[in-house]
């Protein structure tokens, strides 16, 4: 058996290379963009899917892990309890994978699939849902015991009972504050209870957009000034949202002097890929990450409008005198690099002062980078990922003009949060970068050395879908995961 299948797969290689020789002649001829197109995407399709084969590939099961899983869930959890947008008739589901909704981020499959596959999938799902229980995830990570190369990590439970905790940031005496996406900003005292923050302003929770990340100032202690990035619906157009940032201090339970100090530009009705994670550096510059709204072709690689690049700002909003295209005609001044997808990590590394970040990719090219003055990342001229319907959107990996990752993923991860471990209070990990994954739910360590990575560890396998991660005052490393929403300590003790 197992010899029979090895055969089989030889074949299907030597058929895609003899595919590919011919069509690479058939290019040097008539260099068409569709065999170029098509060469490519078996070579990405390759390295981009698991080693399944071609024929597993369309039982429905296996469509919806290599085209649905990285959204919805490996397992169907997302589907799991959902309030159905668009009703769970058989038509509807079948109507919702053929069209796609553009707005939500739901991408069309009427070019990857047949109507068939399109009802196979729809009576898998189906029958996933009816099987719920076995998907659910119970909250409990084990023991909440992790071995790792290094050390035994123990977690402690900090918080409990949210939803989707999406940022956290800290002050003195061990209280925290976190952000809730549906749109509470919460304080965390010393004993463990959660008290809301009141007056912040209004938040437009949809899609991937709600109440997100937040800072506080690097003086935080002399000026009191904390930074909260959210989902602003627009004043003249209820249908239309972007990301803004506001700042304002601590009175008490209420966020006070609240003054607006950025907003993406444009509003858009999609609700997806808003960015936004924020971040101080050493010399109290803010750096701030928008997505490209959903305007791929349109807003990354353009230099007049805010979506699909890293900002930098004045602690109170205004535009540092140096950044990169203040003296350019049309460019936002507050760019400081553009041609980003995603970013959902910022960070500052500690051995340099540098500022990192980490973006989702698509299918395939979830990226690390380092944020450097006026560069271009490339979204979506290159890239190492393909459409989520399994179309190329280009032939490009490399271009002169732009810059390559430090890392990236395939396939995607669905990377979150970032932080650099600061302290010694991890041994061998002080200087480590780490990025969470939503999709695969744990934490990724990677070992810096001289801007490359050179090494790598998951960590905390199955503990949720990892949202956030940063690293406390008190040099503790901290985690928030989501649906149901945790915020854990990581607790380090010797392995021997
Ligand atoms: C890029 C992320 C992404 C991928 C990949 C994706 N979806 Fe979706 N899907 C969404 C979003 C976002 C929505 C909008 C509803 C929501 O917000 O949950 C959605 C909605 C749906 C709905 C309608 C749900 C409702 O509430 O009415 C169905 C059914 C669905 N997707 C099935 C699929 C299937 C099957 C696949 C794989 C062939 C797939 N999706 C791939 C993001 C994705």
């Amino acid at each position: 058996m197992k010899i029979y299948t090895m055969k089989i797969r030889l074949i299907v290689l030597l058929v895609a290379f003899l595919m590919m020789v011919l069509a690479c002649n058939q290019k040097n001829l008539e260099p068409a963009k569709e065999e170029v197109t098509e060469i490519d995407n078996v070579v990405k399709e390759d390295v981009t899917k698991s080693n399944v084969s071609v024929a597993d590939l369309r039982t429905p099961e296996a469509n919806y892990g290599e085209f649905c899983g990285s959204c919805h869930g490996a397992k169907m959890d997302a589907f799991v309890d959902r309030r159905w947008k668009y009703g769970n008739s058989s038509e509807a589901l079948a109507k919702a994978i053929k069209f796609g909704y553009e707005n939500d981020g739901m991408p069309a499959y009427d070019v990857t699939f047949s109507e068939q596959e399109i009802n196979e999938l729809v009576q898998y799902i189906q029958k996933g849902i009816a099987n719920v229980d076995l998907y659910k995830f119970d909250g409990e990570q084990g023991d909440g015991i992790f071995e790792t190369e290094e050390l035994i990590i123990k977690l402690d439970t900090i918080v409990s009972g949210m939803n989707q905790p999406w940022g956290m940031t800290f002050l003195a005496n061990d209280e925290m504050l976190i952000t809730e996406k549906s749109g509470t900003l919460f304080k965390r005292l010393s004993d463990g209870s959660l008290n809301e923050i009141k007056g912040i302003p209004e938040v437009k929770a949809i899609g991937q957009g709600g109440l997100m990340d937040l800072e506080i100032h690097p003086n935080f202690e002399k000026n009191g000034w904390i930074y909260v990035a959210y989902t602003k619906p627009n004043p003249e157009n209820a249908e239309e949202v972007t990301t803004a940032v506001v700042r304002g201090k601590l009175s008490g339970n209420n966020f006070v002097e609240s003054e607006e100090i950025f907003v993406a530009l444009p509003y858009s009705t999609k609700k997806y890929h808003f960015g936004v994670r924020m971040e101080f550096d050493h010399e109290a510059y803010l750096f701030l990450s928008i997505g490209d709204r959903g305007s791929r072709d349109v807003n990354p690689q353009n230099l007049d409008n805010h979506c699909g690049k890293i900002h930098r700002i004045n602690d109170d909003g205004s535009i540092p005198e140096d950044n990169p295209f203040v003296n350019t005609a049309g460019a936002m001044p507050s760019i400081f690099t553009y041609g980003n997808r995603n970013p959902q990590g910022l960070a500052l590394n500690p051995a340099d002062g540098s500022i990192w970040q980490n973006e989702h990719g698509p299918r395939g090219g979830d990226e690390i980078n380092i944020v450097k003055k006026g560069l271009n990342y490339g979204w979506p001229t290159i890239s190492y990922g393909i459409n989520y319907n399994g179309t190329v959107f280009t032939e490009l990996t490399e271009n002169e003009d732009m810059e390559q990752p430090v890392m990236y993923w395939l396939p995607s991860i669905g990377v979150c949060g970032m932080t650099f471990v600061d302290s010694d209070k991890y041994g061998n990990w002080q200087n480590n970068v780490m990025s969470g994954s939503l999709r695969f739910m744990y934490l990724e360590r990677a070992v810096v050395v001289n801007d490359e990575i050179i090494h790598r560890e998951k960590i905390l396998e199955n503990i949720g879908r990892l949202r956030v991660v940063e690293v406390g005052p008190n040099g503790y490393i901290y985690v928030g995961v989501e649906e149901p929403g945790y915020i854990f300590k990581l607790i380090p003790q010797a392995k021997f």
